[in-house]
């Protein structure tokens, strides 16, 4: 089979999205536009991709990573000035796959049958093409009466009647390598924008009699460009929609799909309810028959089964299963949960590890703490873990028993199955199995109170 190599436009700057960073970076469901594109690339087995980048090319690069080759495209001359920079590194591909970084809605699987219809026809140029109600922007595809393709006319070199065409070029193509590569050299900038278009090869290849074959997408949302914010935004919910809906079909209830907000690659398991305004981020996974939200906030999080999570945001956290989480909690970076924990409100946990059973259940900050199993943390205890130079550890053993309001001002271990009174400031170790009370002893002072209260239980002025 002859060799593909995908060559993903990248370099332009997208001056329709006004903004500081490169258009291909800006992102929809947690990855950005050009990720999207290299993902179907790679999920239609293209395992070769050439990145054009330019207009902010480092950041570009940097972002995307090691994973691709990159060409060059110093000034921004154009798309097809743009593909033939890709030329030296794509110098073994039989057939390239070109497309634009900004169409973050293909399908690997339409890639995968445009190439193999490309090879199929053997053709010397296979377009994806689309029929859209709405063509403003996109280049329309000109047809011959025996309906062949004949050409591309760009929006703005457009005509009152090839404006009104509705077929509408995708901006993906497969070419014949060899053919190519001499008709890029052909080129001219002459049309209103003073580029060099890629589309212009179609005419070319038309005008020598090669094959120009042309796929027409089924489902036109799938072409969707993104060139300037209410693309993005629409490109957005279009990704968000067909995200939940793969999850809703494989056993995951999403009460309300419209608000609720998961990105590309989280995976969750089946009979777990997510309530709305949840948002699941990077690199999370979750178990089955949980219950998440309302109002979760979870980022590259792995949470066991039958967990269940409200109100509360998580992130680069391990929860076991069977926890209770929430409402109102906050598991910061290197949180490790075992099963059965429950963390309830206004507890903040960072880089801690929580065992089997035990219960913080409010009002609580633990940091740099190993906590052991069935420990019952009181409401109010606090960590003192910083001294304003070094984070220092606290250890809990199992069994523990730590009162309200306590102060474990680390350095510091609390033994097995000990005890601390409410109100203690420990800083010193507690042996397993003793009671420690670290406070002021209370003293009452007679007659010192208030004498009396008034009638509607108020304080008088000159008692005070
Ligand atoms: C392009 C097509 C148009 C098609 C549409 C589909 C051309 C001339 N027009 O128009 O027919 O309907 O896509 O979405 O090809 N780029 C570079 N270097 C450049 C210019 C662009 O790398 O010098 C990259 C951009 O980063 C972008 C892609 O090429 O990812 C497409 O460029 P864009 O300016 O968005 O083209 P459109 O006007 O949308
Ligand atoms: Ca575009």
């Amino acid at each position: 089979m002859s060799k593909v190599v995908a060559v993903v436009l990248a370099a332009g700057e997208g001056k329709r999205m006004r903004s500081g960073r490169p258009k291909v970076l800006h992102r929809v469901a947690g990855r950005s536009l050009v990720e999207h594109v290299l993902a179907a690339v790679e999920a239609a087995g293209i395992t070769e991709s050439i990145v054009v980048v330019g207009h902010g090319g480092e950041e570009v690069r940097n972002e995307l990573g090691p994973g691709f080759r990159y060409a060059w495209q110093e000034k921004q001359l154009g798309t097809g000035h743009a593909l033939a920079q890709a030329r030296d590194l794509a110098r073994e591909a039989e057939t390239v796959l070109v497309l634009c970084g900004d169409t973050p809605l293909l399908r690997g699987e339409t890639l995968a049958r445009l190439v193999a219809e490309h090879r199929e026809q053997g053709a010397a140029a296979t377009l994806l093409v689309a029929a859209v109600e709405d063509p403003t922007g996109y280049g329309r595809v000109i047809r011959d009466k025996e309906g062949r393709v004949q050409r591309i006319v760009e929006e703005g070199d457009a005509d009152a009647a090839t404006r009104a065409v509705k077929e509408i070029n995708s901006g993906t193509y497969c070419f014949t390598a060899s053919l190519l590569w001499p008709a890029l050299e052909e080129l001219r900038p002459e049309n209103a924008q003073g580029e060099y278009y890629l589309t212009d090869v179609i005419e070319l290849f038309c005008r020598r009699g090669y094959l120009v074959h042309a796929l027409l997408c089924p489902d036109p949302e799938e072409v969707l460009g993104v060139n300037d914010r209410v693309q993005l935004a629409r490109a957005g919910r279009i990704l968000q929609r067909r995200i939940n809906e793969e999850l809703m079909l494989k056993g995951v209830t999403l009460v309300d799909p419209d608000n609720t907000y998961i990105h590309a690659g989280v995976e969750i398991g089946r009979d777990t309810v997510v309530w709305p305004f949840t948002f699941l981020e990077g690199k999370t996974w979750i178990g089955s028959g949980c219950v998440i939200g309302p109002q979760a906030s979870i980022r590259d999080s792995r949470i066991g089964d039958e967990t269940v999570i409200s109100y509360s945001v998580v992130r680069e956290s391990t929860i076991g299963n069977r926890c209770q989480i929430g409402p109102f909690a906050y598991l910061r970076p290197g949180t490790v949960l075992d099963d059965r924990v429950k963390v309830g409100d206004f507890v903040e946990i960072k880089a801690s590890r929580v065992g089997e059973g035990s219960k913080v259940p409010h009002l609580t900050y633990l940091g740099d703490a190993t906590v052991g199993k069935e420990v019952n943390i009181g409401a109010g205890t606090i960590t003192c873990n910083y001294d304003g130079l070094h984070k220092w550890p606290t250890v809990v053993g199992d069994g523990a028993f730590i009162g309200s309001n306590t102060n474990l001002v680390a350095p510091v271990e609390v033994g097995e199955r000990s005890v601390i009174g409410a109100g203690s400031t420990i800083t010193e170790d507690v042996p397993p199995g003793a009671l420690a009370i670290g406070r002021a002893r209370q003293v009452n002072l007679a007659g010192k109170g208030l004498e009396k209260l008034n009638a509607k239980g108020r304080v008088r002025d000159e008692q005070r």
